[in-house]
C-alpha cells in the first residue's frame, strides 16, 4: 500500500495557478525526490502534501485514509480534529529548520512528544537522547540553537521530526547548507530512514544528490510534472527534451 497518494492537486496564489493538477504516490520505505527550476512549485507541492497548506482541489490519501477529496471542484478536508491526528504520521524538516530558539536541543526534541503525544517524560527523554546520539549530537543536547552550525540545526530538526514517529517525512532543500561530505551523510541518513520503513519525500535542486538518494524522481516545471521515473533513468537518460535541457543546464 502507498503511504501517500495525491491526485489532481491544484493550488493558486492570488488567482495564479502554481500547482496545475499533480498526481503522485510514495510507497512504504521509498524515497521520492522532486526536482525542477526555481518557481516550479516544488515547495508549494510539499506544503500541500504535508498538510501545512490546503490545496485548492484534488485528493490526498495518507496510509489508506482519505484526507482530502475533490467535491465540486474543491478540496474537501477532514474536520480539524481528524486532520490533526493524521498530521502525526507526517514529519517535516523545513529549509529554515524552525527550531525553538529559547529551548535547548533536548527540549526541542521532547517538546511535541510530551505535549502532543502525552508521552511519559522519562520515555520521551530516553527516545530523544537516542535520536540525538544517532544524529551525532550527543555533546549538544544542552546547547541552544544559536550555538549550532547549520548542519547541526538540521540534524536537531530531523531528530525532532523522528521523535513523533512519522510514517512519511518531508525535506525541503535539505542539502542547501551542507558541504559535500555532509551531503553524502544526509543521503545515507535518508536511506537508513527508508530502510526502517519511513517514506521520504525530498525537494532538491541537486541532481546528483537526487540521483544517488532517491528511488524515484519527479521533474516538475510551471506547476506540472514533466517527467517521472526511476531516479537513475530520469537523471542519466531522460526521455523529455525539457528534462534533458534542465539536467544538462545544471552542469551535470
Ligand atoms: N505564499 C505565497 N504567496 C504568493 N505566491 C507564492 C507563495 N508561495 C509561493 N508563491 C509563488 O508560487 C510559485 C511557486 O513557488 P514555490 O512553490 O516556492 O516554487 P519552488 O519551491 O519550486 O521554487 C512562485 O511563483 C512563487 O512566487
Ligand atoms: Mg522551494
Amino acid at each position: 500500500m502507498n503511504v501517500l497518494e495525491i491526485a489532481n492537486l491544484t493550488k493558486s496564489y492570488k488567482g495564479k495557478k502554481v500547482i496545475r493538477g499533480i498526481s503522485l504516490s510514495v510507497g512504504k520505505g521509498k524515497i521520492l525526490a522532486i526536482i525542477g527550476p526555481s518557481g516550479a512549485g516544488k515547495t508549494t507541492l510539499l506544503r500541500c502534501a504535508s498538510l501545512l497548506e490546503e490545496a485548492e482541489d484534488g485528493e490526498i490519501t495518507l496510509q489508506g485514509e482519505t484526507i482530502a477529496s475533490s467535491i465540486e471542484g474543491k478540496a474537501a478536508y477532514l474536520p480539524d480534529k481528524e486532520l490533526n491526528k493524521a498530521r502525526r504520521a507526517i514529519g517535516i524538516v523545513f529549509q529554515s529548520y524552525n527550531l525553538f530558539p529559547h529551548f535547548s536541543v533536548l527540549k526541542n526534541v521532547i517538546d511535541a512528544p510530551l505535549t502532543v503525544l502525552k508521552e511519559d517524560k522519562r520515555e520521551a527523554r530516553e527516545k530523544a537522547e537516542k535520536l540525538l546520539i544517532m544524529m551525532g549530537l550527543e555533546d549538544k543536547m544542552n546547547a541552544y540553537p544559536f550555538e549550532l552550525s547549520g548542519g547541526q540545526k538540521q540534524r536537531v530538526a530531523i531528530a525532532r521530526a523522528l521523535a513523533m514517529g512519522p510514517r512519511v517525512i518531508f525535506f525541503d532543500e535539505p542539502t542547501g547548507a551542507l558541504d559535500p561530505q555532509l551531503t553524502t551523510q544526509m543521503s545515507g541518513l535518508m536511506r537508513s530512514l527508508a530502510d526502517d520503513g519511513i517514506s521520504v519525500v525530498i525537494v532538491t535542486h541537486e541532481m546528483s544528490f537526487a540521483r544517488d538518494t532517491a528511488d524515484e524522481i519527479i521533474f516538475m516545471e510551471n506547476g506540472c510534472i514533466i517527467e517521472q521515473g526511476e531516479a537513475r533513468k530520469v537523471i542519466d537518460a531522460p526521455e523529455k527534451e525539457r528534462t534533458r535541457e534542465f539536467i544538462w543546464g545544471s552542469g551535470r
